[in-house]
């Protein structure tokens, strides 16, 4: 595993960067990030890329999911970000009805995003490999997400474990190959037994697959900031560690974060994990 670099030799991430990481086996740490201030702490404190989640719906807004967003307020998050951020890969969420009706949809609202200062656009769902294909041959940079995806949250009956019995296993490998083949550059994935995430890796090896409550054994992990601060009120999910519980300030706690991420110690099979 590579150390990362002190933060005065460090050069603003990118795509090749990202995938070389994969290739070295060193991980990559990925939070989430809201407005100019945290981003910055987060981006010195090591972070590899930022993510503007549309959990700014939850946690911004105070919603009880993520379908509310809208992509102005996505946008506007976007820009706060892209200022504060000196080397993190900035990527952020496409919101529940922006690109589901098709492949133009998906590009006029990743044009949004990317002119506010995005450099990767995120969706949801295993369908969307024809829309992945589309966005990517027009320059956009893809991640997917499968597994516990939010905005389906009342399709899927609550935020509950994926593919835990082996045809909705086997469809999630499914779909995470054709939207790898589609031209996804990275996964996220949600809420999944490990050994489903690790197989998801293995089989799609260049393929960035980021974990949230999917296991160690991916190229990377993310949390929603508000959660790993402790300031998501119990109870939370068992994948989510509160790193402020160990006590000094909240720029000592995001580079224990990066740490712990980097040398595989966080998540902890027995107890982050499913
Ligand atoms: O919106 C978000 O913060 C996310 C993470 C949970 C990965 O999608």
């Amino acid at each position: 595993m590579n150390a990362p670099a002190a933060a005065g030799e460090r050069k603003p991430v990118s795509l090749v960067r990202l995938r070389r990481m994969l290739a070295d086996g060193e991980k990559i740490a990925m939070l989430t990030a809201y407005d100019a201030s945290f981003a910055r702490a987060a981006d010195d404190a090591g972070v590899d890329c930022l993510l503007v989640g549309d959990s700014l719906g939850m946690v911004m807004q105070g919603h009880a999911s993520t379908v509310p967003v809208s992509l102005d307020e996505v946008a506007y998050h976007v820009r706060c970000v892209a200022r504060g951020r000196r080397h993190a890969w900035l990527l952020a969420d496409l919101p529940f009805g922006t690109y589901e009706t098709g492949p133009e949809q998906a590009l006029r609202s990743s044009v949004a995003l990317a002119q506010a200062g995005a450099q990767m656009v995120k969706l949801e769902g295993g369908w969307a490999a024809g829309t992945v294909r589309f966005l990517v041959e027009r320059g956009i940079v893809v991640c997917a997400h499968l597994g516990l995806t939010p905005q389906s949250v009342n399709a899927l009956g609550g935020y509950r474990v994926q593919g835990r019995d082996e045809a909705s296993a086997g469809r999630l490998e499914r779909e995470a190959r054709e939207l790898a083949d589609a031209g996804a550059a990275m996964l996220v994935l949600e809420l999944v037994p490990a050994a489903l995430a690790q197989r998801v890796q293995q089989q799609n090896p260049g393929l960035i697959v980021i974990g949230i409550g999917a296991g160690n054994a991916v190229g990377g992990q993310v949390l929603v900031l508000h959660d790993m601060l402790g300031i998501t009120p119990e109870p939370r999910p068992r994948f989510v560690r509160d790193f402020m519980a160990d006590g000094g300030s909240i720029r000592d706690t995001l580079g224990r974060y990066v740490a712990a991420v980097k040398d595989g110690s966080f998540p902890d099979p027995a107890r982050h994990t499913y």
